[in-house]
């Protein structure tokens, strides 16, 4: 292992999420402007090629889980290929992606044929006619056939994100929790972080603390149970459940100390934090011709540049940041 990937305060990266594409199939709120983002040339999006011979790069550094995300990662045809491709470098365990699960009831075959190992579907109210006013567009139906058919395939648990805002969905928590009850699902409930273009403030953001006290009114047994190590989100389960909920607490209890996670943007740019600015182009030194080591090199930079933890909740929505359509979570 080389040092590449360790930074400043000793967290070592082994977790590289690679958004795929800037396009998807839904338009929702809290991801995006309702006229959209302006996209990328795509002589300026990285091949497939690119991501496989990147991947292999931060595997050789000590990258063992890759996780797909967009926009909406279902939205590449040749996705069953990359996974293919991903699965075939080693040092990678775990190939994941995270998708709103629309049209993931048809291709989920494919994609478990080609090695995908476990899936995260967004799915952020219950009531059919809420998701469209969320989303923009239909699918509620496709995307509960979705999650249905990912059970049925043996992914173990199904992980849920569910974006909680208030006025919007809070209502739901406990539908939401009721789901956990029955079904080997990973309910997590998210802290809505603010993004550019996606009109958040503080009002709407409900913080953990109030989600917990609320769940607990229901389910006064609820309780905390061990997190695996970087996960981001902190699980609790109440006696009987199949499932288990968790929430991601980015706003109120940031998770930074652990961090373990680099994004590769669809237009290549390393990205070192969620929330950073600083980003770095792959793609320009690529095909520049740089080898394996400069690359390597760039990205041990960049990683030694990552702050301690992100800027705090107000000045977070303040700051210039790409909107989330763009970062892929
Ligand atoms: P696992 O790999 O299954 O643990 O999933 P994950 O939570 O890392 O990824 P997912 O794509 O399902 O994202 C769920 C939520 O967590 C989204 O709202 C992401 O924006 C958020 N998230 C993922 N990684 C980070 C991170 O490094 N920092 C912060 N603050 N939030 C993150
Ligand atoms: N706040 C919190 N989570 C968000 N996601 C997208 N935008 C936001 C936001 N503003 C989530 C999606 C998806 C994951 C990749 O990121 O719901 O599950
Ligand atoms: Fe890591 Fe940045 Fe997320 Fe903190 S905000 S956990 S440093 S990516």
């Amino acid at each position: 292992l080389s040092d590449f990937l360790t930074d400043s305060f000793g967290r070592f990266h082994d977790y590289l999420r690679i958004s795929l594409t800037e396009r998807c199939n839904l338009r929702c709120t809290y991801c995006m402007p309702e006229d959209g983002v302006p996209l990328t040339e795509r002589s300026h999006l990285l091949t497939t090629d690119e991501v496989i011979r990147l991947a292999g790069l931060f595997s050789a550094a000590g990258v063992t889980k890759v996780r797909l995300t967009g926009g909406e990662p279902l939205v590449r045809a040749d996705l069953a290929d990359i996974i293919a491709g991903l699965k075939t470098v080693a040092g990678i365990r775990s190939v994941a992606i995270t998708t709103n699960g629309v049209v993931l009831a048809r291709r989920l075959a494919a994609l478990q044929a080609a090695g995908l190992d476990a899936l995260n579907i967004s799915l952020d109210t219950l009531v059919p006619a809420k998701f469209e006013l969320i989303s923009r567009r239909r699918g509620f139906h496709r995307v509960w056939q979705g999650i249905q058919t990912a059970l049925a395939a043996g992914y173990d648990p199904v992980k849920l994100n569910c974006v909680v805002m208030r006025g919007v969905n809070d209502e739901e928590l406990e539908d939401f929790a009721t789901l956990a009850e029955t079904y080997r699902l990973d309910v997590r409930f998210i802290e809505y972080m603010p993004f550019d273009g996606n009109r958040w403030n503080d009002r709407k953001m409900v913080p953990y603390g109030e989600m917990v006290e609320r769940l607990r009114r229901r389910w006064p047994d609820l309780e905390r149970i061990a997190d695996r190590p970087n996960d981001t989100s902190k699980a609790y389960r109440a006696p009987g459940w199949v499932g288990q909920v968790g929430f991601i607490t980015s706003m109120s209890e940031h998770f930074c100390g652990t961090c373990n996670r680099l994004r590769l943007t669809a237009d290549g740019n390393l990205k070192v934090c969620l929330f950073g600015n600083s980003e770095v182009s792959l793609r320009d030194a690529l095909r520049q011709g740089s080898s394996d080591e400069e690359l390597m090199t760039i990205v041990g930079a960049a990683v030694g540049r990552k702050k301690k933890q992100h800027a705090g909740m107000l000045d977070l929505a303040a700051m210039k940041n790409r909107p989330m359509i763009l970062i892929g979570g």
